[in-house]
């Protein structure tokens, strides 16, 4: 059975390990999925800077006059940075914020014209990072708990509408792909952080980006239609301890 059968679902980040992943599972499921990410990103329905209002403005009346609606908004887009507060430079703060949470606003703001039209769904890539936080992830950290909370507000503002648009917080822990071998690569010995990483995480290793999308599925399905505003951690039970 297709899970999404007709929706359309718009995905940010979707040249990434874990965007991509949600962009197949969407098609796999029968719906249609426009993607989107920076230039120069491979095959994209979008060039998307989710920094850029104007980026946002002209992808939406794209997609208003292509298909007139949007069932589903998944905000995938990010960047981590590893710093502690001191030795994070104003610059960097400045752009992981504007990437994971300016860029998680906007695409709630922007999108919900077309989803409250028919109703819809938004699913917000978090973090465990937006759960708890750490001492050498101070921008990461801010951004992606002020997505929790965004969600929040987001989903209250949706329930009022009829029909409703939902939203919800996806918060995985050490996702297999460039990111998280992005940032072991900037841990002291890298070659034993992987192993100290996958100790940290009750199931013993790294979750893959198919399991985090096999997640959103669900939470763009009409199945999750009395979810919202929920923060579903999918971390190998590393935030249960
Ligand atoms: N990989 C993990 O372990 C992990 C864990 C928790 C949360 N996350 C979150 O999941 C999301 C996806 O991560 P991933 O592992 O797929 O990383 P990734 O690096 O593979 O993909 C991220 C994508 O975001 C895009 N991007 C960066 N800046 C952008 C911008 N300004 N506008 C549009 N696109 C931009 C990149 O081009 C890239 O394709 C991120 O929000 C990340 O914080 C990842």
């Amino acid at each position: 059975m297709e899970r999404l059968s007709g929706k359309i679902v718009l995905v940010t980040g979707a040249a990434g390990a874990i965007g991509s992943a949600i962009a197949d599972a969407v098609t796999e499921q029968g719906g249609v999925a426009i993607t989107s990410d920076l230039a120069d990103r491979g095959r994209l329905t979008h060039t998307l800077d989710v920094t850029s209002e104007t980026d946002w403005l002209r992808v939406i009346a794209a997609i208003e006059a292509s298909a007139g609606r949007l069932d589903g908004l998944v905000n995938a887009a990010g960047v981590v940075a590893i710093g502690n507060v001191e030795d994070t430079d104003f610059a960097t703060w400045r752009r992981v914020m504007a990437i994971n949470l300016d860029g998680t606003f906007l695409g709630c703001k922007y999108a919900m014209p077309l989803l409250r039209r028919t109703g819809g769904s938004i699913v917000n890539i978090s973090s465990v990072s937006g759960l708890v936080g750490g001492h050498n992830l101070a921008a990461y950290n801010a951004s992606k708990g002020g997505v929790r909370l965004l969600t929040k507000s987001v989903a209250l503002h949706g329930a009022r509408l009829k029909p409703p648009v939902r939203c919800n917080s996806v918060h995985p822990a050490f996702i297999e792909g460039p990111l998280v071998e992005g940032m072991i690569a900037q841990l002291r010995d890298p070659a034993s952080a992987r192993e100290r990483m996958a100790a940290m995480v009750p199931l013993a290793r790294f979750g893959t980006p198919a399991e985090v999308a096999a997640l959103c599925v669900y939470l763009l399905a009409d199945e999750s239609a009395f979810v919202t505003g929920a923060e579903l951690a999918l971390d190998g039970g590393l935030t249960a301890q």
